[in-house]
């Protein structure tokens, strides 16, 4: 038999054309008899000719051979996440700072409003307009490699529709469960004796989330698409609305509720409205977005943080529910603030049955006059903790009791003590108190610290549980053995472990100060210690004036870099990280801005004789910028192996691609 090229290429075309109109555009035009006659002969085709079988075939849904685990991938323009607006003061105000960057105060912004879809958000890549890959967003800047799972979706188009695909497109959404999914999902569950997932969101984030991709084909996710990550070979459309009728084009479900709103006035309607509608729109959303329709005014806008200038989520008010409070506890954070906690009645709130609320500190319970057995309004919001909002006063029975802070903390027994001026109380114990110790650790090995693979919060429990680690410190004395004795914890992850603890050792300052908790340094006060001081001598050794002289460090941050390093215990837990290996390069200390200053780089590919890391602090040293994406504005690109897409933007863009070679011929090896 000749191979069948053309009639196979012919079904690709017949299958995708038909579920794009069943699971999209929800018209079917063929019987579903019909439909599985042609994924049958397809099936058939390919079962005789292999090589006729692509990744991108429709019968390609049916989920891939389990994975170890996911790996990770970088997004080429980082996902962001978005302010919020409670109310419609908080609404009018974005407006006004929107028009005021804008310079048309006295125009009304055109603005696009959107459901905000309670799932879970990832971004899909196409080359020449083949699915090649989806990733969850993660931090934003790198996420999960979940490609196998996606492409079971059946509303996800495999292959763009279009007869000129541009090289790269990067379509981004939100992956959901509908109601109906949902209920029989967890019908099956419980059916099948396991435990019911909570809500949609949970259910999605599980499903999606599967090792095994055909179990996620056999959930039925939704998607929607709303925005664009990377885009190569064609020009961008001009305007939000556009960009969703591109996607629409192409194949991609795009939400039905979307509007364009003329003036902020129009955007508050579309608020209302859609709350009105939302328990019969058979999917949950949690608030709706406004975006500025003009690419061009979203790029004068910019971004703060994580999040742009030109988008805003309003959120539907935090749902509410009546229960008991039983009991209050204190609980220990990782700086020793303690955090009262009510126990509750279990209670159904906002989708998820809830059995703790959080009551803040001291001065929130005196304010809102709480005791243990008083009934109360327990509030959630989207993701955050649930707390008690208010007393019902009238039900107040005579033996509630008022709440008083302990004295000693519940964990360590040290005193508690109020500092002047602050509400929260914390337990003095530091690095003695068992409590800080396990918050200190799980802090120390999170990604943007020591990044630890494979260390996550439970496993600290028990490593500390079994009193294998008291300390940070105690991470660099663990051996395979050990570990493996942990419940659930085989030879290869005890290994694996082991490993990515070893290869900890080597870090970056900024990393290893971000990782020691120092109070009141975040990530970006770590790197701006780091790169002033070059060494942690000077930092350690840095006096109040030579803290603030950093812009971005006042007196209460410089107060407890100091405070912390005065303690003996912490310097005792340095010097013994120190004394385990742990070791970052040391510069010289050097003014930041000298030889590199007003330059931006991007660095990409695999680099043999540094990390990315390792080149991105040196770069930073000598006062360059380094960038996660090639822009006009970008001085040149450092392409190591394999490099991405990023170095065809470059070129396209005409900035210059430079090796490795250059690389280290401008910054030098590391120390
Ligand atoms: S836009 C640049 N549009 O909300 C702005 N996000 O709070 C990036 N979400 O991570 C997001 N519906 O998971 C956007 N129509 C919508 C959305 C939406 C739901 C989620 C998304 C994002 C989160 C941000």
């Amino acid at each position: 038999m000749k191979k069948p090229v053309a009639r196979v290429a012919q079904l690709h075309e017949l299958l995708h054309d038909h579920s794009h109109r069943y699971y999209v555009l929800d018209n079917p035009s063929i019987s579903d008899a019909e439909y599985d006659d042609m994924f049958r002969e397809l099936q058939s085709l390919e079962a005789q000719f292999p090589d006729l079988q692509t990744p991108d075939s429709p019968t390609q849904r049916v989920g891939a051979p389990p994975l170890d685990g996911f790996d990770s991938v970088q997004h080429a323009i980082p996902m962001l996440s978005l302010g919020n607006a409670f109310s419609q003061d908080e609404l009018n105000e974005f407006d006004r700072r929107v028009r005021e960057r804008l310079e048309r105060e006295g125009d009304e912004v055109i603005y696009v409003a959107e459901p905000k879809l309670d799932g879970l958000a990832i971004s899909l890549r196409y080359e020449h307009g083949v699915f090649v890959q989806g990733a969850t967003r993660g931090d934003g800047r790198s996420g999960e490699n979940v490609t196998e799972n996606l492409r079971t979706i059946e509303m996800i188009p495999l292959k763009l529709r279009t007869a000129s695909p541009p090289a790269v497109f990067e379509a981004r959404g939100e992956v959901f469960m509908s109601h109906d999914a949902f209920k029989s999902l967890n019908a099956s569950m419980q059916a099948s004796g396991k435990p019911a997932f909570v809500n949609p969101r949970n259910a999605a984030a599980g499903s999606l989330r599967q090792l095994d991709s055909r179990k996620t084909a056999q959930r039925r996710l939704s998607i929607n698409l709303y925005g664009l990550g990377e885009v190569i070979g064609m020009d961008l459309p001009p305007t939000q609305m556009d960009a969703l009728h591109l996607l629409a084009a192409y194949g991609f479900p795009v939400n039905n509720d979307i509007q364009r709103c003329d003036g902020i006035e129009a955007c508050f309607d579309f608020y209302q409205t859609m709350g009105q509608r939302r328990p019969e729109l058979g999917y949950d959303i949690d608030g709706v977005v406004f975006k500025v329709d003009s690419i061009s005014e979203q790029r004068e806008l910019g971004f703060v943080s994580r999040a742009p200038r030109w988008a805003i989520a309003q959120k539907f008010p935090a749902e509410e529910a009546q229960t008991l409070i039983e009991s209050v506890e204190f609980q220990v954070g990782r700086t020793g603030a303690l955090t009262p906690v009510a126990r509750l009645q279990p209670v159904f709130v906002g989708g998820v049955t809830v059995s703790n609320a959080t009551l803040h500190n001291m001065d929130e319970i005196e304010r809102k006059d709480i005791r243990v057995g008083d009934t109360v309004i327990v509030r959630r919001a989207g993701d955050v903790i649930p707390e008690v909002a208010r007393v019902v006063k009238y039900k107040r029975k005579h033996g509630a009791r008022k709440i008083k802070l302990p004295q000693h903390c519940p964990v360590c027994g040290n005193p508690v003590q109020i500092r002047e001026g602050e509400v929260k109380a914390r337990c003095t114990g530091g690095l003695r108190c068992a409590a800080q110790v396990r918050e200190a650790i799980k802090h120390f090995a999170s990604r943007r610290a020591m990044d630890i693979d494979g260390l996550g919060d439970k496993l600290v429990e028990q490593l500390a549980d079994a009193e294998l680690i008291n300390s940070v410190a105690d991470l660099y004395t663990l051996d395979v053995e050990a570990v493996k004795a942990m419940p659930r914890m085989g030879e290869i992850s005890a290994n694996n472990l082991i490993k990515a603890i070893d290869t900890s050792r080597r870090t970056t300052l900024a990393r290893f100060l971000f990782g020691l908790g120092i109070r009141d340094i975040g990530e970006s006060g770590a790197a701006l210690l780091a790169s002033h001081f070059g060494s942690l001598e000077a930092v350690m050794a840095a006096d109040e004036s030579a803290l603030t002289s950093i812009d971005d460090i006042g007196p209460i941050a410089a107060d407890s870099v100091q405070t912390f390093f005065a303690n003996a215990d912490n310097r005792a837990v340095v010097d013994a990280l120190l004394a385990a290996g742990v070791e970052f390069p040391t510069t010289e200390t050097m003014q930041v801005g000298t030889l590199l200053s007003g330059n931006t780089y991007v660095l990409t590919g695999t680099l043999t004789v540094f990390t990315r890391d390792q080149a991105k602090q040196k770069l930073q040293l000598l006062g360059a910028k380094v960038s996660g994406s090639v822009s006009g504005k970008t001085t040149a690109v450092f392409a190591g192996d394999s490099p991405g897409s990023k170095v065809t933007k470059a070129e396209s863009l005409g900035v210059p691609v430079l090796d490795e070679a250059a690389l280290l011929e401008l910054i030098g090896p590391v120390e």
